[in-house]
């Protein structure tokens, strides 16, 4: 199997991007396996700090890789890692990829602690096994959920989006190899209406300015359009949490009322998988430029 690095810069040169789903049960990893296998396209499942305790991880590292043995080209992401001592628990375990979040914090600290959790990183990084860091400049607000209004404090003016040459320090200070900018984009989806517009210019002086690979999170909710945009504009991953979220439970709604007095689960989820499975198809059909 490629490793990460390679998958990106194959994204890269083909100008499409590698669908991130977020996960934290069986059915939602079967769902997002299921539609990489049928697309043959690489994937990447991530787990929040949240989503790997409630899961397990020797039990996220061991599912992934059985996914692996039956030619799934599947990677795993520490999402959201909050904590030095989580960075090290995730690189020790054999994740492809540790995001340090510390985007709520002002700039300086920001940096300070995304360049010690860069380093405990780079040094479980080898040859054989690669880990790569990313790091986050823009607050974006933290949950994948639905919602009325804009997290407080998330930074979707023009003028609060993250600056081409504060990226540029950033990536400099800390020695990430994969960033992720505040351009427009929001964690969670408003529950009846699309996303905020992503501020496509943004997003390439970004690029020009930082040359290395960039992640775009919080993809619920944003347009089709917003997406291929991004993409040509220099995005090479994309996060999508809360729809996976909200097809899981609109389903699983369904399955219950549908089967009521059904008690056993391999005969009310396969519904869910395949809600689930239909998004992140969708998903990764867009990212990949398949029509
Ligand atoms: O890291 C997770 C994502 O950025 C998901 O965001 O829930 O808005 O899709 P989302
Ligand atoms: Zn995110």
């Amino acid at each position: 199997m490629r490793n990460l690095s390679r998958v990106i810069q194959d994204a890269e040169k083909k100008k499409i991007a590698i669908g991130h789903f977020n996960i934290s049960n069986l059915e939602q990893l079967k769902a997002i396996a299921n539609a990489a296998g049928n697309l043959s396209l690489p994937v990447v499942v991530g787990v929040s700090e949240g989503e790997r305790e409630y899961v397990g991880i020797p039990q996220i590292t061991s599912l992934v890789e059985s996914y692996r043995a039956q030619g799934i080209e599947m990677y795993l992401n520490a999402d959201h890692t909050r904590s030095l001592e989580n960075v090290e628990k995730a690189v020790c375990a054999g994740f492809d990829s540790v995001i340090f979040d510390a985007a709520n914090l002002p700039f300086g600290e920001n940096v300070k602690n995304t360049a010690e959790a860069v380093k405990i990183i780079k040094k479980h990084s080898s040859w054989k096994h690669q880990v790569l860091a990313e790091g986050e400049l823009g607050y974006i607000g933290t949950s994948s959920e639905l919602f009325d209004a804009i997290p407080e404090g998330a930074s979707i003016k023009d003028e609060n989006l993250t600056t081409p040459d504060m990226a540029a320090e950033f990536v400099k200070k800390t020695g990430v190899s994969l960033f992720a900018p505040a351009v427009g984009n929001v964690h969670g989806m408003f529950k009846n209406a699309p996303n905020p517009r992503l501020n496509i210019g943004r997003i390439k002086d970004i690029k020009e300015a930082v040359k290395i690979p960039l992640v775009l999170h919080g993809g619920s909710g944003i347009v089709d359009e917003d997406f291929t945009a991004a993409i040509g504009a220099g995005i090479s991953i994309i996060h999508i949490s809360t729809e996976l979220r909200v097809a899981w439970r609109r389903a699983l709604e369904e399955a219950l009322k549908n089967n009521p007095n059904e008690a056993a689960p391999y005969k009310l989820m396969p519904g869910v998988i395949k809600a689930v499975q239909d998004v992140v198809e969708r998903r990764m059909k867009l990212f990949a430029g398949i029509s």
